[in-house]
């Protein structure tokens, strides 16, 4: 049995009480942890609470850059969408949180790590599998799945141990927030035929009157600039929630089906990655080699299920990583994106309208209907002959197509 834990920390209600209870109920010291991954709050108020709910160490560590440089960086090589819609906000920052659990576990001498999670979402799959990969000595402790208690009883927990948490029995929402957007649940939202409250957004609330344009640098996949000023990964994508959310881009409204085997609705907003990944796509369309590009185009949904599945730190992924690396060599330049309000104060639009790189493959000249033309056009008649030499043959010999007239 455990003596010493690291709790995955967040300051909300869950892991507050987590903290208490652990050492009531197994009497293990508990060292609190908060990982920044840019949700946001009170970091002096997060670490004393966790003191004030009993733990004997509260961290906190920020790892804001980290979680742009070594995640972000990759999902937008891997053009990110989880069932071709979730960039992955939740799935992207549990691998951060969980590098720096194991190190706070050898750090402090603990023996086992924890999280608030319950039984029924992803999340406990990631903090977990990630801690086996990583640390497969550490024992992993599971509070909120163990304890039997609701939402309510949390609070009235709470409440007897003089915990001080800002929940209340009405609250409506459950919120996931980090540098790569916000994750939406609970509440109205569980119905998957009701539209998503308009309260329930705060990235994408549509303020912007004007049409605007943007224009994001890459170099060799990773963003770099905006409109020129260079800018570090995080600063970028901080900059572009501001500025794309306020076109009420970024939305994402799905029924997802989750790892354990349930589907919900969840709701997203996210407008700097998805504007980063639209840019980013566009650019590879410009600078990838045909074959190149339909191969990751094939990889990718593969990427964003198993790090959405908990395995960032798994062989298969560190794999992927390594192609999506060697196919951002070239993947160097500019996309314009073009931001216009939506109608009656509703969510606008971001769309790309124009892209341009000094490694472009795009060819004019071969492109082009008008003059200066380079195309072999003589080439093309032999070219298509033995394309469709296969197909001619088996016409020949076989008899072709069944059903081939028009009816
Ligand atoms: N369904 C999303 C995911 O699995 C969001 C999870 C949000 N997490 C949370 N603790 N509210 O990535």
């Amino acid at each position: 049995m455990a003596k010493r834990v690291v709790l995955a920390y967040s300051g909300g209600l869950d892991t507050s009480v987590a903290v208490k209870w652990l050492g009531e109920e197994l009497g293990v010291e508990v060292v609190a942890l908060a990982v920044d991954v840019g949700q946001g709050g009170d970091f002096d108020a997060i670490r004393r609470r966790a003191l004030d709910a009993g733990a004997v160490e509260s961290v906190v560590v920020d790892a804001v850059t980290e979680m742009a440089d070594d995640f972000v960086v990759s999902a937008i090589a891997a053009n990110v969408r989880y069932e071709g819609k979730y960039p992955l906000v939740s799935a992207l920052s549990r691998p951060v949180i969980v590098r720096h659990l194991v190190a706070a576990a050898r750090r402090f001498g603990a023996d086992a790590v924890a999280h608030g999670c319950t039984g029924k979402g992803n999340d406990q799959v990631r903090f977990e599998v990630g801690t086996r990969a990583l640390a497969p000595d550490l024992e992993i402790l599971a509070p909120a799945r163990v304890w039997g208690m609701t939402r309510a009883d949390c609070i009235d927990y709470a409440a007897k141990h003089a915990i001080a948490v800002e929940a209340t029995k009405e609250k409506v929402y459950s919120i996931d927030e980090n540098l790569w957007g916000r994750a939406i649940e609970c509440g109205q939202i569980e119905d998957p035929w009701v539209a998503p409250p308009e309260d329930a957004y705060t990235l994408t609330r549509p303020t912007a009157t004007q049409a605007r344009e943007l224009t994001i640098g890459f170099e060799a996949g990773v963003p770099m600039s905006v409109d020129g000023r260079a800018l570090d990964v995080a600063e970028l994508v901080a900059e572009l929630n501001v500025a794309v959310g306020a076109y009420g881009f970024g939305r994402v409204d799905m029924v997802e089906n989750r790892r354990v085997g349930i589907k919900s609705r969840e709701t997203y907003e996210c407008p700097a990655a998805l504007a980063l990944v639209l840019a980013h796509a566009d650019l590879e369309d410009l600078t990838l080699e045909r074959d190149l590009a339909h191969e990751k185009a094939r990889l990718e949904p593969r990427w964003a299920e198993l790090v959405y599945d908990g395995l960032w730190f798994s062989p298969l992924k560190e794999a992927l990583d390594a192609f999506f690396a060697e196919s951002q060599k070239h993947v160097t330049g500019e996309v314009r994106l073009s931001l216009v309000p939506g109608a009656g104060g509703g969510p606008g639009s971001c769309l790309v309208s124009g892209r341009r790189s000094p490694l472009s493959l795009y060819d004019h000249d071969l492109a082009t209907y008008d003059a200066g033309d380079s195309f072999q056009h003589g080439d093309a008649e032999g070219f298509v002959r033995l394309w469709g030499l296969p197909v001619a043959t088996w016409a020949a010999r076989q008899g072709g197509r069944q059903g081939a007239s028009p009816s």
